[in-house]
């Protein structure tokens, strides 16, 4: 190709822009590529830290955020959007990651223009339509619109290929995500923000705590916040770090439960350095979410998912993750476990990270050149 090769990167939520910084920086670093960063703005705050990090500017911002949005709202104000930027400026490639509704939005304004699409972190599945909701949902409509699936592991080119993607469409890169959060524990880091301080110099154990999955909202978050205040109660050494997520319905419940306990730190979302920090830090995480389950086998962290089935297996197969549920008496005697069995841990801390070398971004920057040219 004579020209630069057009790419629109597209992310509106913070696992988007922490799964897409890698890809876009890449990018930007060979010549033969242009990028155009567009965002959502699905999420505001939690988005813009992750740019700010990673010193990214979106080149379009559609800036969509409402408080207690539906998802109708987001589709249909960011495939408005994206429609009209796609319109304006074409592109030769749209790129997007993993499965939030950015993300499904971003294929299908690419496909209605009949733009190729590039799915990063392609693959992913747990079958149950509504776990995690909408995300197995968005996730696997993106799957027939794209045109290159980039999974982060064989298992999620397995799945792929189960469902009639074609063979020479998909590629395992590891997943992006272990590109940036390998990228951000190289960085040096003074802790200034004022909860992770309080964490890092608690003399006892850290347990770091995030849940924000929809499918956990009301009585199974109730739950898992009630099992993290009886581990409290059981162990006078632990600090209890939970950053909150800024949707309000994951606030009421935390604080309701766990907001007076002295050795429970409820802070506002942890900027990524910061986030990282904590998690090299904490003796156990118990968490609901995607990345967090991602990262934390990266140092050897062992983790408790918060979630009835995970579409991330390779980090239970590995041995670096317990599958628990919600299920406060199960949890609690999980971290029991971990907690007093030192071997037990220890065989879970040796579990090597499935998800990817750190360098994901860097094979899909080749594969798309390779295909462009
Ligand atoms: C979204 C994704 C989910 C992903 C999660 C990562 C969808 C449908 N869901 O869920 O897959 O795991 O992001 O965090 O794509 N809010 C703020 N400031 C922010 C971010 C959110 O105030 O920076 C509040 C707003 O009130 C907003 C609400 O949180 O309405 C929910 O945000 P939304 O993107 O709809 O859902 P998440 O639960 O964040
Ligand atoms: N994260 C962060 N600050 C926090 C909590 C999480 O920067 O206070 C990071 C975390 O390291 C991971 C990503 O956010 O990379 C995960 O996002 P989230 O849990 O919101 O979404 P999911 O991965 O479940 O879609």
């Amino acid at each position: 190709m004579e020209r630069r090769i057009r790419v629109a990167a597209v992310c509106g939520t913070r696992p988007d822009a922490i799964k897409m910084a890698p890809v876009v920086l890449a990018l930007r670093q060979h010549p033969a590529f242009e990028v155009r960063l567009i965002a959502t703005g699905q999420h505001r705050e939690m988005l813009d830290q992750v740019l700010r990090l990673f010193e990214l500017t979106p080149d379009a911002d559609l800036d969509i955020m409402t408080p207690h949005q539906t998802l109708t709202e987001i589709t249909v104000r960011a495939l408005e959007g994206l429609d009209r930027l796609l319109r304006e400026q074409p592109v030769d490639v749209v790129l997007a990651q993993g499965d939030t509704t950015t993300t499904f939005v971003a294929a299908l304004a690419a496909f209605y223009h009949k733009i190729p699409f590039g799915h990063v972190e392609a693959g992913l599945r747990t079958y149950n339509k509504f776990q995690p909701f909408p995300e197995e949902i968005n996730r696997r409509l993106t799957a027939p619109l794209a045109d290159f699936h980039f999974a982060p592991t064989e298992r999620a080119r397995q799945n792929l290929l189960q469902e009639h993607i074609p063979p020479e469409r998909v590629w395992v890169t590891g997943n992006t995500g272990i590109d940036a959060v390998l990228w951000v524990a190289r960085q040096p880091y003074e802790p200034n923000d004022p909860a992770l301080r309080r964490a890092l110099h608690h003399p006892g154990r850290l347990l770091l705590l995030t849940t924000h999955r929809r499918e956990n909202w009301g009585e199974p978050m109730a739950n898992i916040a009630r099992a993290a205040r009886q581990l409290l109660e059981r162990f006078n050494d632990l600090l209890l770090l939970v950053p909150m997520h800024r949707n309000p319905r994951v606030r009421e419940t935390l604080l309701a439960i766990l907001g007076d306990h002295p050795r429970a730190v409820l802070t506002e979302p942890l900027d990524y350095a910061p986030f990282v920090h904590a998690m090299r830090h904490a003796t156990l995480i118990l968490t609901d979410s995607g990345g967090v389950q991602e990262e934390a086998p990266a140092f050897g962290k062992p983790i408790l998912v918060l979630r009835e089935t995970t579409e991330r297996p390779e980090g239970v197969a590995a041995g670096a993750a317990i599958l628990v549920g919600t299920d406060p008496e199960r949890i609690v005697a999980e971290a029991v476990h971990l907690l007093t069995d030192p071997d037990a841990y220890a065989q879970m801390a040796r579990a090597v990270n499935p998800y990817g070398d750190g360098h994901a971004a860097e094979r899909i920057r080749d594969i798309l050149l390779a295909s462009f040219e």
